[in-house]
């Protein structure tokens, strides 16, 4: 037993990892070769020609947010042509892009560059898998890969500057941007967030094939109580500091040159106008030298939340905050200039929003020549080439999760075999790209029916079944799914009696998770239900492959439906990368990056939860914790994923039992592959530290690996544990190591039992 003396005594180390950054990837960030000519530049700057600095608008087709009144073409070109606009979004195409650039250069009198901001998501024309489903392929240099092909196109075309990626922590599927995340686990979610940020940005950013990068949504978005959309966020410290935070702060050292602020309050301020997050934490102790934009018209909501009586005070809330750009709000082109002349402003505050954000436009070159993205041939060269069809390709398998392969119903036999194909995504070439994909042509996806048909050996019989929705796609609401036309059941079940094997492709549409979709229900939508039901009466060789942005409530299939893929959306190569999973030419080896609960009541739901006072049934009563209809445990675990292959682990050791702070852990555990096929698995490192000055989860990932083994194999692998991942943050945002007893675990999922433990000095 630890008392609050011994803790203090012993308490080894604090180390400022709020307060110092130091790494090597910072080199954009600690080159200061700009900041003289910077300087110059803004000793040349009206007022009004700053201020116009920090103004991102809309470009003129796609809006990704309400368009407010004064959002016209009008009025953007003349504040174009004046030099009061810093940049703009939604702007695709270098015809597009030179025209622009052109007016900021030519035409205004210090011919200021513009910046070209775009939602290069997952991909720009060529589409990876939406970026929850990449981040289940635990395999940091292929998502690293992915965000350098998307860089790559998203450059040819214009782009300077990616609102990506989206590191919002989230435990909560109701929640529709979950698909936009790395899921639920901040340790996984950091290092998915540092190879985001590298592949997007390259070496330097000044190369012409590299975008700067924007670490979004600042903070805590991802915690939206009940998981409704743009909802108010109330948590404590201890996870502000412990979950949310980290992977901001790991996108920062990654050298991420902005920053996105959020759409929600957090703990009673509005992100936007948050002072704390944006100059405390952010600017403040990570010393970050980039800038911060607002999400779109942010900061006109601080009105709404009560905070702000009128525009005037939310562009002065948000930029006292260190909200340094303001996305189609029109607050700050309106009320900052009048706040400066009024004094209420000071103009240091201007001049550092103007400072980071030429810092940026200079990083990425476009002082030296304001075109270099503007080139039609390399734009012509680049979309579309071959080997990014390739490389979206080989995201997509490696995203695909097993999670139910009881029969060994998969992989199929490539001929001799009549297989039914049945569902409504599965002959859908739209819903496929997922949300967030305005650069890429609707219905450009590979379905899954033409992935399968690509394997001619077999019968291939499709029925759809049932719609998913009605009408239109491109907004697939709760009230345009189909909920009673059932005239399709009975020739699926007519096909499913004729085959051997039936491939059922059933779940969310593409539209149904994102911004702003938000469910409370994760049934199979509609009535795919019943038809998954009515085929099984009639086959139960049913391989059900689930599309989804989130993790859906799958009882009835798991206990029911022998073969299970979760098959997300995979985006251009979505049917290919199927087809080479269920006919075997791939291996599957994602595992899940959110908890998949039981049911909507158990939400929010994680792996790393806290032991609570009651935490296990020791007296065999009902004073414990947990639910009296449900059990406590989730319907697929956190880091949970199957091969055709299979694995053991044995000899889980360690290097010492008993190690100080400095010293490093090695932690070492023999894999070895028992199933018939060579295959790889993610090799999982968890902790949980026995007793804390702050109640610790019972369990933490700390580490993983991704291994290859042939069948047969056996291979040792050794992970290592510092002071980093043994320690935690205090209440106050302190980073300690504190003495005790640690447990390690080592296994395939978040469940993993081959425990061992060390204590710690
Ligand atoms: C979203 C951001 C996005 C922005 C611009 C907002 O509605 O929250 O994530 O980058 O629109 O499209």
């Amino acid at each position: 037993m630890k008392t609050i003396n011994t803790l203090l005594s012993f308490c080894l180390i604090i180390f400022l990892s709020f307060g110092c950054s130091n790494n090597q990837n910072q080199e954009n960030k600690n080159d200061n070769m700009y900041e003289q000519k910077i300087d110059a530049l803004i000793a040349k700057m009206t007022i009004e020609e700053k201020v116009g600095q920090m103004n991102l608008y809309n470009g003129f087709w796609d809006a990704t947010g309400p368009v407010p009144e004064e959002g016209n073409a009008k009025t953007k070109y003349d504040h174009l042509r004046k030099g009061w606009v810093g940049a703009m979004l939604n702007v695709k195409g270098v015809k597009k892009t030179r025209e622009l650039q052109k007016i900021a250069v030519e035409e205004t009198r210090l011919g200021i560059p513009l910046l070209f901001g775009f939602d290069v998501i997952h991909g720009f024309k060529t589409l990876s898998p939406i970026p929850i489903a990449e981040s289940a392929s635990w395999d940091l240099e292929a998502i690293k890969n992915s965000a350098r092909v998307a860089a790559t196109e998203a450059s040819a075309a214009g782009i300077t500057w990616t609102f990506a990626p989206m590191i919002d922590i989230s435990r909560d599927p109701r929640w529709g941007r979950v698909m936009e995340g790395g899921g639920e686990d901040t340790y996984l979610g950091s290092k998915i967030a540092e190879a985001r940020v590298i592949g997007f940005q390259g070496d330097h950013l000044s190369d012409v094939n590299t975008i700067a990068a924007c670490a979004k949504h600042f903070a805590a978005y991802g915690f939206s109580e009940a998981g409704k959309e743009y909802n108010t966020v109330d948590i404590s410290n201890n996870t502000l500091y412990n979950t949310v935070l980290p992977p901001f702060k790991a996108a920062e050292e990654a050298g991420v040159r902005t920053f996105m602020n959020a759409f929600n309050d957090l703990n009673g301020i509005p992100a936007s106008t948050n002072e704390f997050l944006q100059r405390d934490i952010l600017k403040g102790k990570w010393d970050f030298n980039g800038f911060v934009v607002s999400d779109w018209a942010s900061i006109n909501e601080a009105i709404f939340w009560g905070q702000a009586k009128d525009k005037k005070e939310a562009a002065y809330l948000a930029s006292k905050a260190g909200s340094d750009m303001d996305m189609e709000g029109y607050v700050y082109i309106n009320e900052l200039v009048n706040l400066v002349n009024e004094r209420k402003v000071k103009e240091a505050i201007i001049d550092d929003a103007v400072r980071r954000i030429l810092r940026v436009k200079f990083e990425l070159g476009l002082f030296d020549n304001p075109y270099k993205y503007c080139d039609e041939a390399r734009e012509k060269a680049i979309i579309g080439q071959k080997s990014n069809y390739d490389a979206v390709l080989d995201m997509a398998k490696k995203s695909v999760v097993l999670l139910k392969n009881d029969t060994q119903l998969l992989p199929l036999a490539k001929s001799g075999k009549r297989i039914a194909l049945i569902g409504p995504l599965a002959d859908d070439d739209n819903s496929p790209l997922g949300s967030w994909r305005l650069a890429s042509d609707d219905h450009s996806a590979v379905s899954v029916y033409e992935g399968m048909k690509a394997y001619n050996g077999n019968k291939l019989k499709y029925e759809k079944g049932v719609d998913l929705y009605i009408g239109k796609t491109a907004f697939v609401n709760e009230v345009n799914i189909n909920t009673t036309n059932k005239k399709g059941i009975k020739e699926a079940v007519r096909a499913a009696k004729n085959a051997d094997v039936v491939v059922m492709v059933l779940g969310e549409h593409g539209f149904q998770s994102g911004e702003g979709r938000s469910r409370t229900n994760l049934d199979l939508p509609g009535l795919q239900q019943e038809l998954l039901e009515a085929v099984y009466k009639v086959n139960p060789n049913i391989v059900l492959v689930l599309n989804a942005g989130r993790p859906l409530t799958i009882n009835w299939a798991k206990e029911n439906i022998p073969t299970i893929v979760m098959g997300w959306q995979l985006g251009t190569q979505t049917g290919n990368a199927i087809a080479q999973v269920l006919y075997g030419d791939y291996n599957p080896s994602g595992k899940l990056p959110m908890t998949f609960p039981r049911n909507v009541g158990q939400i929010p739901i994680y792996y790393n939860y806290k032991n609570t006072g009651r935490g296990s049934n020791r007296k065999n009563n009902v004073f414990w914790s947990h639910y009296s209809d449900v059990e406590n445990t989730p319907l697929y675990p956190f880091g949970y994923g199957l091969s055709y292959t299979s694995f053991e682990y044995k000899n889980l050791k360690l290097d010492k039992s008993v190690y100080t702070a400095n010293e490093t852990v090695k932690v070492s555990v023999d894999l070895k592959n028992t199933g018939n096929y060579d295959g790889k698995e993610v090799v999982q490192l968890y902790i949980r530290d026995k007793v804390g000055s702050i109640t610790r989860p019972i369990k933490e990932l700390k580490g993983f690996e991704l291994v290859e083994l042939k069948k047969g194999e056996t291979k040792t692998i050794t992970l290592k544990l510092t002071k980093s991942e043994l320690g935690f943050y205090t209440n106050h945002g302190k980073f300690i190591v504190e003495p005790g007893d640690f447990e390690v675990f080592v296994g395939g999922d978040s469940t993993a039992d081959l425990k061992t433990s060390f204590e710690l000095k």
